[in-house]
């Protein structure tokens, strides 16, 4: 049986579920302990995203996240934060072949890591995936939409709800989710009108990205929020830093100074007498 996390003063799943039509819920997601801490106060939710695999690691889809990746992270952003929801990502490969597998995968995230819930890809496809890990006790967040472990058989990234097949498509899934058990769900990428259908259509608090200011969250990938994003930054990202500027003036002050011998200066060196030393 998974851990019991119910003795934590964390922000449970089902404090998110009751957020429904309420005050916004406020995520980002999280994949290492100082990240965490600093996010911690701010936020309803922390996910660790298997963006990890391209935002962290480099690789070319979040095809490339790990079991061993995603517990790791989890492990990272549970040390770092006492307050926020934490939900870890199940990485591509640990849960589409069956419910078994999926359970496996989702006991083994939430005991090495106890966080709070796991989030899977999937609507109707993966119904009975979601109401078997929600069978163990362990709470399931959704994610439709633009499903990023998808982009390869998708050919690319597409945006969803653009046809009247899609449309309908989006509202399976959404019920399917929801009948499964979820305690909410991601819609990713998803035009802004049918993302607000489908919300006020479904009882579980919707958490958009690149979707509509009427789901009842919002989530967005950190690094791209702080203009950390080396790449391509996606239409639906609003960069509230620049730390991709500041990092890279930091870089370049540093190797002045090194090369010019002014770092390190007085006060980064240290005297025969201990008193004479900053602390
Ligand atoms: O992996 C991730 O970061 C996500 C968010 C974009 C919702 O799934």
């Amino acid at each position: 049986m998974a851990r019991d996390l119910s003795t934590s003063n964390r922000i449970g799943a089902e404090d998110i579920r009751r957020r429904k039509g309420g005050v916004p819920i406020v995520c980002l997601t999280a994949y290492t302990y100082p990240v965490a801490r600093m996010l911690d106060p701010h936020v309803d939710l922390l996910l660790v995203g298997d963006s990890v695999a391209m935002v962290l690691h480099g690789h070319a889809t979040t095809l490339g996240a790990s079991l061993e990746m995603m517990i790791a992270h989890g492990q990272a952003v549970m040390r770092g934060s006492t307050k926020a929801c934490v939900v870890v990502d199940m990485p591509a490969g640990s849960y589409e072949a069956s419910a078994a597998d999926a359970v496996a995968s989702a006991r083994r995230i939430v005991n090495e890591t106890g966080c709070q819930a796991v989030k899977l890809e999937g609507g109707v496809d993966m119904a009975a995936q979601i109401t078997a890990i929600v069978a163990e006790g362990i709470p399931v967040m959704g994610h439709i939409g633009l499903q990023p472990q998808s982009v390869e058989k998708d050919g690319g990234y597409k945006i969803k709800g653009r046809t009247r097949e899609n449309v309908e498509a989006l509202f399976r899934d959404a019920e399917a989710v929801e009948k499964a058990g979820a305690f909410s769900v991601v819609i990713e990428g998803t035009v802004e009108a049918v993302a607000s259908d489908l919300t006020l259509h479904i009882s579980i608090p919707t958490i958009g990205i690149g979707a509509s200011a009427d789901c009842d969250g919002q989530i967005l990938v950190i690094d791209d929020m702080i203009g950390m994003t080396v790449d391509r930054v996606p239409k639906f990202v609003k960069e509230y830093a620049n730390l991709r500027d500041t990092i890279s003036d930091a870089a370049a002050r540093y190797a002045t100074e090194v090369r010019s011998r002014a770092f390190p200066g007085r006060d980064h060196v240290f005297s025969a007498t201990s008193g004479k030393d900053k602390t």
